[in-house]
């Protein structure tokens, strides 16, 4: 492995940063979706629940309360040895309803603190701009990224962030997990359907207005700083034919160009044949204005990150397999695999499979920016975290990436693994869905000190870092 290679960990605001209220910060999407089974609804877009239910728990306005415990937070990230760490902005800390002229200080300041405390270890930021996360006032004025409006609203926090974080952040990601548009629509881009409507038509046409605001966000960040380096990012996870029936290996085919369609476009700089066929086929007509072809094809990405928790598998007959869960999509159960507590497939193999689907299809250096296991942690009664799950999920993940890069000859840059720290679950909204080397000492009703202690991954984890991968 390269001796730059980035080595890390991955957060995000929504589901760590908590004090959703302190400091000026506006209401979020994601602060109106609850624990429990009102969940789903809310974030599949199937829910017009835009004010805070009393009797609800909402996990994002505690998180882990990360907003007043970055310091020790990034500390451990330190002792472990991170290169580098990635972290989400919450929108709304720095644009409260997304309309105001002027940025809240405060939250430009919570930021810079965040940055300069990496800065100080010799930690890269890597700095996602939409993670889940759009102000509900966006969301009550112009129904989100229905609108071409928030394209506007958008581009206003992608300046001020790469204005202030001049110098000191080059890694920028505009959106996480971009095709999670498609699965969960209010969680990640504040969508909400009305009755009757043509879902895809809204998804699709929310999702134009975001990939222009990916190629705008590009070429902003370049005129800014000529160094800054964006990234699209996309929930990656080869799709597996359940059998070699060539039906099953069409159907294969199709899903997986359900999520490279993202990619194909960020990375390429064109619509590829197959989309406009698929809108053809399926009523979607996009409202594409002058211009914003040439704006996607002249504003291609630099690197291509993605998250990587299972491959996922398809069949062609709806009766031939069950349902495996995984990461919001729905899947056939692969019966070569097993899986995690909460139902995801685990396929390490299907890692260094992924990893080398990508790099064939788009040829720019890769970033691996979430993998991780979600798992219960108990605590002994000397306090200690015994984790050998996760070390094992972790270490065969890891050696068949070593694999891609060291015999493959995929250009890989970094991996990031999910949850540097136990936070909330998206999915779930559960606390006790954990991913971290560090345990937080919080659970599902937001009860607890919240105190972090290290888990035995933690140690494992900084051993890998300090032979660069050598020692799994
Ligand atoms: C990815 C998201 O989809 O998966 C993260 O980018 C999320 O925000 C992660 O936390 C793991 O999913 P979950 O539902 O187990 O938290």
């Amino acid at each position: 492995m390269n001796e730059n290679f980035l080595w890390g960990g991955a957060t995000a605001a929504n589901q760590a940063e908590g004090g959703y209220n302190l400091d000026g910060r506006g209401l979020s999407s994601i602060d109106l979706c609850p624990i429990g089974e009102k969940r789903s609804a809310m974030i599949r877009g199937l829910s017009n629940q835009l004010t805070l239910d009393e009797t609800q728990y909402y996990p994002s306005h505690k998180g882990i309360d990360f907003y007043t415990h970055y310091k020790e937070d990034i500390a451990l990230f330190a002792e472990m040895g991170f290169k580098a760490y990635r972290f989400s902005i919450s929108w709304t800390r720095i644009f409260p309803t997304g309309v105001e002229e002027t940025p809240n200080e405060k939250g430009i300041e919570f930021y810079s603190n965040v940055i300069d405390e990496c800065l100080k270890y010799g930690i890269e930021p890597i700095v996602t701009i939409s993670h889940f996360d759009v102000p509900v006032a966006l969301i009550e004025k112009i129904g989100s990224w229905r609108s071409r409006e928030m394209i506007g609203y958008y581009l206003n926090l992608c300046r001020v962030l790469f204005e202030r974080f001049k110098g000191r952040v080059t890694y920028w990601l505009p959106f996480n997990e971009i095709n999670m548009i498609l699965h969960a629509p209010f969680m990640a881009a504040g969508l909400v359907f009305e009755e009757g409507e043509n879902q895809e038509q809204v998804k699709y046409q929310a999702t134009h207005h975001e990939l222009v605001a990916s190629a705008m966000a590009t070429k902003m960040a370049k005129e800014i700083d000529p160094n800054n380096q964006i990234g699209c990012m996309f929930a990656a996870g080869s799709t597996y034919p359940y059998t070699c029936n060539p039906d099953d290996v069409w159907q294969a085919l199709q899903v997986d160009r359900e999520n490279y369609f993202f990619v194909d476009i960020q990375a390429r700089g064109y619509y590829p044949n197959y989309a406009w066929k698929f809108f053809e086929a399926n009523n979607i007509e996009l409202t594409i204005e002058d211009g914003d072809l040439a704006l996607i094809k002249e504003n291609t990405v630099d690197i291509i990150a993605f998250s990587y928790y299972n491959s996922r598998c398809v069949s062609a007959d709806p009766n031939a397999a069950s349902q495996a869960e995984g990461n919001l999509f729905a899947s056939a159960k692969n019966p070569y695999l097993e899986a995690s507590a909460w139902g995801w497939p685990i396929d390490p193999k299907g890692l260094r499979i992924t990893l080398n689907e990508v790099y064939d299809r788009y040829q720019k250096p890769l970033f691996l920016v979430e993998n991780g296991l979600g798992a219960v942690d108990e605590v002994t009664e000397k306090g200690e975290i015994i984790d050998d799950y996760r070390i094992d999920y972790l270490s065969k993940h890891m050696a068949e990436m070593v694999k891609a890069v060291d015999l493959d000859g995929v250009d890989l840059i970094g991996y990031l693994t999910w949850g540097a720290i136990d936070i909330v679950s998206a999915s779930s909204g559960e606390m006790s869905k954990r991913y971290g080397f560090i345990y937080v000492d919080g659970d599902n009703e937001g009860n607890g000190t919240y105190k972090r202690s290290k888990k035995k991954s933690f140690d494992w984890y900084k051993e890998v870092i300090a032979s660069n991968g050598k020692n799994l």
